[in-house]
């Protein structure tokens, strides 16, 4: 292929640069289109505009392959814990025994928090949504870690990461208990990682808390299968609000507001409202896959499509093999799932779905893996906030190490011309 791309315009040829990535991805260098023709691009949704050159996570939506820092999914979900997968994303390597033992006891140092911050989230009425709480606290994390985060100094952001690597999990669990009007669990850093997360999650008052492998496997490949994943909506949110030279956890809080769409991670918990209301209404899937492909109807099929995969989303094989599993570990037998299998057969034999490509994508079934731990709907999306947080981080700090510009796209207006008051 050339090292270079034509445009013609106005009669005049214009030519670009092509930049190509490791895995043979090709891009026109178009930075200097506009002072070169007066010319923007226009790419509402960006769904043929790259935003950056990284180096994290790649992934092929034709094939359906994803890969952290050249790994893939499923031997890191297999092999991995998450900790070891939120510091291979972040550093860009695999930690060894020595960099793990550093790494997670400077999160255990950090496992606490402000006594305030307890209260700026108990100040929330049970009935608020998490995500709204988490954004908020992630934010107010400013206000008790006032210095920002100098990216110069590695220290200075090792000290940062590791301070919301060990927080966010205790806001979660508030978050959790506050809905559910349950007291708060104290952190136990005698546990790793996930154990400490479950017992803070699921202890019941006055009881000790029996860990459950069955559900620790669970949450650890779950947070892994949500870790990163290249420049979706809430990561693009996090850069963006980053390039501003906005702090770590100002940026995170913004990423959490933009995860919480349901066209977006609020799909999880859209997925099971949709399965529920299916399974009240009889288990009709064909009412509702009627309803997904009628124009005139708002309604789509949650957990189902992606931007990017044009094939089975690696993570949903993954997490329904895993939803059969734990719930059959658990004894736990959930009409739901059946639902879910059921509308998803149909959906793949559909020529509306296979014209367009739809395949369940990370939400479909993920919800159900939650539901049977007892987490309540509402919490699902914060989990899957929860996994994120090493992406988040990690695209960060690439992001402000790499120096990028501001972002800041053109447009091209449409409104009225000049125009006086006439007064
Ligand atoms: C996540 O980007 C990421 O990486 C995100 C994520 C991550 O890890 O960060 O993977 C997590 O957000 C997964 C996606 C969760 N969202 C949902 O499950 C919500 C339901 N899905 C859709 O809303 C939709 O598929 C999107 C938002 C996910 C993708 O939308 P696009 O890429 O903008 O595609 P589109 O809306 O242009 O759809 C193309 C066609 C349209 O029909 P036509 O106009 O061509 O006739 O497919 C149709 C759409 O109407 N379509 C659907 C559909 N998804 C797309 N029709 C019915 N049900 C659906 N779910």
């Amino acid at each position: 292929m050339a090292d270079t791309a034509f445009l013609e315009l106005d009669g005049k040829r214009y030519e670009f640069p092509l930049v190509k990535g490791s895995e043979g991805e090709v891009g026109i260098d178009i930075k200097t289109l506009r002072a070169q023709t007066g010319a923007v691009t226009l790419d509402p949704g960006f769904k043929n505009t790259g935003s950056c050159q990284s180096a994290i996570t790649f992934l092929d939506g034709e094939k359906g392959e994803l890969r952290y820092r050249g790994y893939a999914i499923d031997e890191l979900a297999e092999k991995a814990s998450f900790l070891e997968v939120a510091y291979l994303l972040i550093f860009g390597v695999f930690p060894t025994s020595e960099q793990m033992q550093k790494f997670e006891s400077a999160i255990k140092k950090e496992a606490v928090l402000d006594p305030n911050l307890v209260r700026i989230i108990d100040s929330f009425p049970s009935s608020a949504h998490p995500m709204g709480v988490l954004s908020s606290a992630t934010s107010a994390l400013i206000a008790f870690n006032p210095s920002s985060v100098n990216v110069s100094s590695e220290e200075d952001m090792y000290r940062a990461i590791v301070r919301i690597m060990g927080k966010f999990p205790i806001m979660v669990a508030h978050a959790q208990r506050k809905m559910t009007n349950q007291p708060y669990v104290q952190v136990d850093t005698s546990l790793n990682y996930i154990e400490n997360f479950a017992a803070m999650m699921f202890k019941t008052q006055g009881k000790e808390y029996t860990q459950n492998a069955i559900i620790t496997d669970a949450l650890n490949k779950l947070l892994i299968l949500h870790a990163d994943h290249e420049q979706n909506c809430s990561t693009s949110t996090v850069r963006v609000v980053g390039s501003s030279h906005a702090g770590l956890y100002a940026s995170i809080s913004a990423g959490i507001s933009a995860l919480w769409g349901p066209l977006h991670g609020g799909a999880n918990q859209a997925v099971l409202e949709m399965l529920e209301a299916i399974e009240k209404d009889g288990g009709d899937t064909k009412k509702y896959m009627a309803k997904a492909k009628d124009k005139n109807d708002p309604f789509r099929l949650m957990g189902f499509g992606h931007r990017v995969y044009k094939n089975f989303d690696p993570r949903a094989k993954i997490i329904k093999l895993t939803a059969d599993q734990v719930l059959a570990d658990l004894g736990v037998h959930d009409p739901i799932l059946d639902v879910a299998k059921g509308l998803e057969r149909e959906a793949l034999e559909d020529n509306y779905f296979v014209e367009r490509k739809l395949y369940p994508n990370v939400d479909f079934y993920s919800g159900i893996i939650y539901r049977a731990m007892g987490i309540p709907v509402e919490m699902f999306t914060v989990l899957f906030a929860l996994g994120r947080i090493p992406g988040w981080v990690a695209q960060w700090r690439e992001m402000r190490l790499n120096n990028e510009p501001i972002g800041r796209p053109r447009q091209i207006y449409t409104g009225e011309t000049l125009r006086s008051l006439d007064r």
